[in-house]
């Protein structure tokens, strides 16, 4: 706080100054180029080169604003392959041939501007931490597993989501306490302004500026007041675990500690890192499939009778779960349809490859595949109509990755390889379970059409309207279970 504070000055200076800034461009724009010019890996038309933008202010611009307008335009210019400035490279190039390329993952977000050591996104660096010890838990805990009225889903759904994941990740203790779901639920959305912010400063100097920025100072307050949150926790379970009838904790603090195995990780950065892989990614999922179903009553009226037969054969159980089947097909279409990001599976080129176009891609390239198959008439008729039965129909007919916690080149919103999501099964499963609950306890109808809804496209990112609210209109009904 108080190191913060002493950079509050150059900050504001920073944010205030605009001559200096000028006469910093001028002295170091020429470096700029210089190091551009040497750094990029690739010979790709750019998409969001612009003459005289020198510190890339104009393509960052393009990029946050028009990534959907500029990938399109590039397609038609070029036909093979366009890349952004400072961004991914974009072949047009589909997911199984990603298999198929020498590879490693790259992260998009905080590491994509070379950002993720600086102080304050240590919740994301246990994510991509190369011992995977947040990545084996994921893999090896989470895998079995009267009158109408109107409710926000923006506001209310982070906090449905909030509590049942945080029950599981952080325990009883803190995943009731508002003021930690305040702080887990605000932090990814810090650390993506902070991503922002940094981006559009010069590469070369973004190890000094990240300490000025104030969507830094907030991104490090955070991790201190995480820190100082759980410590009381863990202190307590230390001395639990000294007595002689030491108590069994079931949660991915014990967990990670047992992975650890010895080996040093600070557990309030990976709840951080947790929440940052979980929630608003759930969260999206489950707003945007109760959003289509509410839009078609008939359905509504179909999962509940799916959902009454699979609970009464088998309860709320994997078993119960897997019978949800129609319940399974209409969300993965919704994530058909609004799967999160334009662009997905992003990798990092690991030798020079030549794509069968011919287009060379030096070691080091960074690519992602467009998510345009999802809407692809070859693959899905009519890919632009909800059709909550889609997925259902490639079920009976023996396609297992027709599954919501599969993934597949045709549908990889939960990525693919060696680096898919290890929380897809638990996220498949909160969001089935927090529906059907709904659906049995609630009448349910739209309130918006669903054609207005409600994402936006930030860069790559799609995701619901901050600040706009989503409602629907609810109902208490007489439970029959
Ligand atoms: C609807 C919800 C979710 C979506 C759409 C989603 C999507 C993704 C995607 C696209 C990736 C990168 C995969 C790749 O590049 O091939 C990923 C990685 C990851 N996800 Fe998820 N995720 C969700 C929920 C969760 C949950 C609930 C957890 C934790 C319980 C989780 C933990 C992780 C972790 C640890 C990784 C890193 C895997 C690695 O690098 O090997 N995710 N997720």
């Amino acid at each position: 706080m108080e190191q913060d504070s002493k950079f509050g000055f150059f900050a504001s200076l920073i944010a205030r100054l605009s001559t200096t800034h000028v006469l910093l461009a001028i002295v170091l724009g020429p470096f700029t180029i210089a190091i551009f010019r040497y750094t990029r890996p690739s010979d790709l038309p750019v998409v969001n080169a612009y003459p005289y933008d020198f510190f890339h202010q104009k393509a960052h611009t393009a990029y946050f604003s028009n990534a959907k307008g500029l990938i399109e335009e590039g397609r038609k210019k070029h036909t093979d392959c366009v890349s952004f400035i400072n961004m991914i490279q974009n072949p047009d190039y589909t997911a199984s041939h990603v298999r198929g390329l020498g590879t490693k993952l790259s992260r998009p977000g905080p590491s994509a501007c070379g950002s993720s050591c600086y102080p304050g996104f240590e919740a994301n660096r246990t994510i991509t931490d190369p011992r995977k010890i947040v990545i084996n838990v994921v893999r090896k805990k989470f895998n079995q597993n009267r009158h109408w009225h109107t409710v926000n889903l923006s506001e209310d759904l982070i906090r449905f989501v909030g509590r049942m994941s945080e029950a599981v990740f952080v325990g009883p203790d803190l995943s009731t306490n508002p003021e930690w779901q305040d702080l887990v639920i605000s932090h990814t959305l810090r650390l993506f302004a902070a991503v922002k912010a940094l981006r559009g400063w010069p590469a070369f100097i973004r190890p000094v500026v990240h300490w000025f920025l104030p969507e830094f100072r907030a991104c490090r307050q955070q991790v201190r007041q995480a820190k100082s949150m759980l410590r009381p926790i863990l202190d307590s379970r230390a001395q639990m675990k000294s007595t002689e009838e030491p108590p069994k904790f079931d949660d991915t603090i014990e967990w990670i500690e047992e992975e650890a195995a010895e080996r040093p990780i600070d557990p309030a950065e990976v709840q951080l890192g947790f929440a940052i892989a979980a929630l608003h990614t759930t969260t999206e999922l489950l707003k945007q499939a109760l959003l289509d179903i509410c839009a078609h009553p008939e359905l509504v009226q179909q999962i509940r009778q799916e959902v009454l037969e699979a609970v009464r054969e088998s309860g709320w159980t994997t078993a119960g779960l897997f019978k949800m089947q129609l319940l399974d097909s209409a969300i993965k279409e919704t994530q058909r349809m609004h799967p999160g990001s334009i662009v997905g599976l992003e990798r990092e080129v690991v030798r020079d490859v030549t794509l069968p176009n011919g287009v060379k891609l030096p070691r080091g390239t960074k690519i992602g595949v467009d998510s345009s198959v999802m809407w692809d008439s070859n693959v899905y008729p009519d890919p632009r109509e909800y059709d909550p039965q889609r997925y259902l129909r490639l079920r009976q007919s023996g396609n297992s990755a027709a599954v919501l916690s599969s993934s597949s080149p045709d549908h990889h919103v939960f990525g693919l390889g060696k680096s898919v999501c290890p929380g897809r099964f638990f996220a498949s499963n909160e969001v089935k379970i927090a529906i059907a609950r709904i659906i049995l306890n609630y009448d349910l109808r739209a309130k918006v059409k669903s054609e207005s809804r409600r994402v936006v496209e930030v860069g790559f990112m799609m995701f619901s309207m901050p600040g706009v609210p989503l409602e629907i209109e609810i109902k208490r009904r007489q439970e029959e279970l």
